[in-house]
């Protein structure tokens, strides 16, 4: 690349310490724009030759040129010099080493402040769509897991105690709720954020004719950004798409928690494939899920980066400043970790089986059924409040017994209260209890038949 050059080499004496070459250099990290970088300048520079700023035999030679760049730096055949800082400024240099003064001429009316704002819109809008892509999928494995388990019972958790009845399904697809919100919150981000800031240049636009729309069109953008300074210097966007890759996190660290819990000896609620599992160096019983572990941990990499992100933001003063160019470790980072995660999630919920027989074994534990008791006494005229305590007495002599509610004899219950008949038998034990919800999104069998055709409708034109 002899004949690259430097394009302010001019300005400044000497050349730059390399403690500063190595400081300032974003190349290791932002190579992986390349193509955005590469579609972008195409685009700016056709729309130059629109506004015959260059002419059609300059444009050409600039395409061919930035064409040969991406297939060599796809093939491995480029040579990156850090020396050039950025993708930007390498891909600049080699494609005036290859076409001279047509080369010289592509950032004419730009900046790598525009430039750099619009290649990482570019690189997010794809990742928006493999992340929605990866949701989707892992999904749609939770979906088929619940429609294993729509009549099995186990217990619903508050604070970690048995509370009420549940089916295994209604559990499942609670986390298809959540990513359904991750999902969604994605289509926003994205909304927002396609927005084309080419043209803004270094802070203040341009003398020159540029058509901004074109550019905008020309790269799908929804629209361009009408003010440039914050068009240089906003990446709230950034921001936004790490809070919803950290919200993805939070989500699978949950899920990856109760796998954790439930695949215990103490619940044997849950068994995952060997596949997924992993052993202890010392301990030969061990089957480990290390890789349920490792999506929680990497929660914490992922919060990291938001706060990182934020904190780059913060105090900034107006117009593009360096400190910018941090942004892109953080969102790589958030969206490669949160990728890596819903793969594995995905990969774990569909290997894994519920142990219903283990689970039905102790669902007398718990007394799941006391609340549809009290329901049961508010059906019968009994204000909640009372009703609560009747049951909270009736729990509490069981207890003494070592019995459960439903082993109570007619004369034992009615003892708490006289208008409790024959048919609360009806509203005792788990699987009648789950039966009897008929509250909309409830977590019975049917309410769970429900969300399932529903999503597999939902999902199945994804
Ligand atoms: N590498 C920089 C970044 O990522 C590109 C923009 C640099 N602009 C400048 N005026 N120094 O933000």
């Amino acid at each position: 690349m002899a004949e690259a050059e430097k394009s302010w080499e001019k300005r400044l004496a000497g050349k730059p310490d390399e403690l500063t070459v190595d400081f300032v250099e974003s190349l290791s990290i932002d190579k992986r724009l390349f193509k955005y970088d590469i579609v972008g300048s195409i685009a700016h520079a056709q729309m130059l030759a629109e506004q015959k700023l260059i002419t059609k035999d300059e444009f050409k030679q600039i395409k061919d040129g930035l064409i040969e760049i991406s297939e060599e730096i796809a093939q491995g055949r480029f040579h990156f010099e850090k020396q050039y800082e950025d993708i930007h400024m390498a891909i600049e240099a080699a494609l005036v080493a290859k076409t001279g003064q047509a080369g010289r001429k592509l950032h004419t009316g730009r900046s790598r402040n525009d430039q750099v704002a619009t290649d990482i819109r570019l690189w997010m809008r794809d990742r928006i769509e493999i992340l929605q892509a990866k949701i989707t999928l892992l999904q749609k494995a939770l979906v088929k897991s619940a429609g294993r388990y729509t009549e099995d019972i186990m217990p619903g958790y508050t604070h970690l105690q048995r509370a009420q009845p549940i089916v295994i399904a209604s559990y499942i697809l609670s986390f298809t709720e959540q990513f359904e919100r991750d999902f969604t919150r994605l289509n926003n981000c994205c909304r927002l954020q396609n927005i084309s800031p080419l043209g803004s240049g270094a802070v203040a636009g341009s003398t020159l004719p540029l058509d901004r729309k074109s550019t905008a069109r020309q790269l799908g953008f929804s629209d361009i950004s009408y003010n440039s300074i914050d068009a240089v210097s906003d990446r709230d966007f950034c921001a936004e798409f790490i809070f919803d890759c950290a919200m993805i996190a939070t989500h699978l660290s949950r899920l990856a928690e109760d796998w954790i819990i439930y695949s215990s000896n103490e619940f044997g609620f849950v068994r995952i494939d060997d596949a997924y599992c992993t052993s202890s160096s010392m301990m030969p019983q061990k089957r480990n899920l290390d890789v349920a572990e490792l999506i929680r941990g990497k929660t914490g990499r992922v919060y990291g980066t938001l706060i990182a992100m934020l904190t780059i933001l913060k105090a900034q003063p107006s117009g593009y400043n360096r400190d910018l160019q941090e942004d892109k470790v953080h969102i790589f980072a958030a969206a490669d970790t949160v990728e890596a995660s819903l793969d594995m999630a995905c990969a774990i919920i569909s290997h894994s089986r519920f142990d219903t027989k283990s689970i039905s074994a102790c669902l007398d534990k718990g007394f799941l059924d006391a609340t549809a008791l009290a329901e049961y006494l508010v059906g019968r005229g009994i204000a909640f409040r009372q009703a609560h305590g009747i049951v909270g007495s009736l729990v509490s002599e069981c207890e003494k017994h070592n019995k459960k509610l439903r082993e109570l004899t007619l004369d034992e219950l009615k003892q708490q209260s006289v208008v409790i008949e024959v048919d609360v038998y009806e509203s005792l034990g788990v699987a009648k209890v789950a039966e009897k919800y008929i509250t909309e999104g409830a977590a019975g069998p049917k309410q769970a038949k429900r969300q399932i055709e529903y999503w597999t409708k939902q999902l199945g034109q994804r």
